[in-house]
């Protein structure tokens, strides 16, 4: 009980000397993340801690970077991106005919994610444009991060995943940097968008939303059940009929709680139940079978 209050106090503390709201997160999460800035600063308990978070105006700014996860990497969640490239979008292909193929990466991070699946696009066109067209929406609350999305600069490390013919075809290579090519920039807008602010349902460069996928991945499972549900309610409803949401594969329970079917077994794909059929009554899921 002691250790709850003094939670809610570094809360409310923190609220109002750096106007963030850290009680979103999932109380574990910040649980644990306290207890690392705990033994980081070496104090012996959360009591200590809170003294020494009001003396040390640096110690918010730090508390919160360790709250803010960006990590990313490209192809991440591998079966995920088998089952897209395999599955899903040669259907959705399929299914618009030469329809723009929307789709939104709603915390990009550092762009892997965005450029990942835009290779997947580009693979699919093999060359040739009119075979389809795309448009990706690519946000994030931080724009430092976007920053770095719009370069798409990256260390050779960060190109783990990224086989040979991938490497050569979509980067350039100066020194240990491979930025990423402008053509596969082409398609793709960055914007900030926060998804717990009280903006409209998507960003406001896409219009109307409408996407027929939604990136939420590695996210939800950083935030409590009530924002959880939030910024899913406010993705939902820019999804189209028959649209698909994307998520963390470690985060698929947080979906299926909320009303959502799996696609795929064990992937982070999934349709809304009920209102995101196909015109003609199918899903994914049927044809699948
Ligand atoms: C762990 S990264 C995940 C990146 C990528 N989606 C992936 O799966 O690798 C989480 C990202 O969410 C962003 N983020 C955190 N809160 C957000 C919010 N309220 N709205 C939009 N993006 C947010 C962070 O800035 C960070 O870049």
């Amino acid at each position: 009980m002691k250790e709850i209050k003094q939670i809610n106090d570094i809360c409310d503390f923190l609220r109002q000397s750096q106007g963030i709201d850290v009680s979103t997160y999932e109380d574990s999460f910040l649980k644990k993340t306290l207890q690392n800035r705990i033994s980081t600063s070496m104090c012996d308990s959360m009591e200590e801690y809170f003294t020494f978070l009001k003396q040390n105006s640096t110690e918010g700014n730090l508390l919160i970077a360790s709250l803010q996860n960006n990590y990313s990497e490209f192809f991440r969640n591998a079966l995920t991106f088998a089952v897209l490239e395999r599955i899903v979008l040669p259907y959705i292909v399929k299914k618009k005919k030469k329809k723009e193929i929307r789709i939104w990466s709603a915390a990009c991070a550092q762009g892997q994610e965005v450029y990942s699946f835009a290779m997947l696009l580009e693979e699919l066109r093999g060359g040739d444009d009119e075979k389809f067209k795309y448009r990706i929406f690519a946000t994030d609350k931080c724009d430092a991060q976007i920053n770095k999305a719009k370069h798409g600069e990256y260390p050779s490390s960060a190109l783990n995943n990224i086989n040979f013919k991938r490497a050569e075809k979509w980067f350039t290579k100066r020194n240990d940097v491979f930025t990423i090519k402008s053509e596969l920039k082409e398609n793709i807008d960055f914007s900030i968008f926060d998804l717990l602010g009280k903006n409209s349902g998507s960003p406001s460069v896409s219009i109307f939303g409408d996407f027929d996928i939604v990136f939420c991945a590695n996210l939800l499972f950083y935030f409590n059940s009530k924002n959880q549900k939030q910024i899913v309610n406010k993705i939902s409803k820019s999804i189209s009929d028959g649209g698909y949401l994307i998520t963390g594969e470690a985060e698929r329970q947080i979906l299926l709680n909320l009303d959502f079917s799996e696609v795929f077994l064990q992937s982070g794909i999934f349709q809304k139940k009920g209102g995101t059929r196909e015109k003609d009554g199918t899903r994914i899921t049927q044809i699948l079978k």
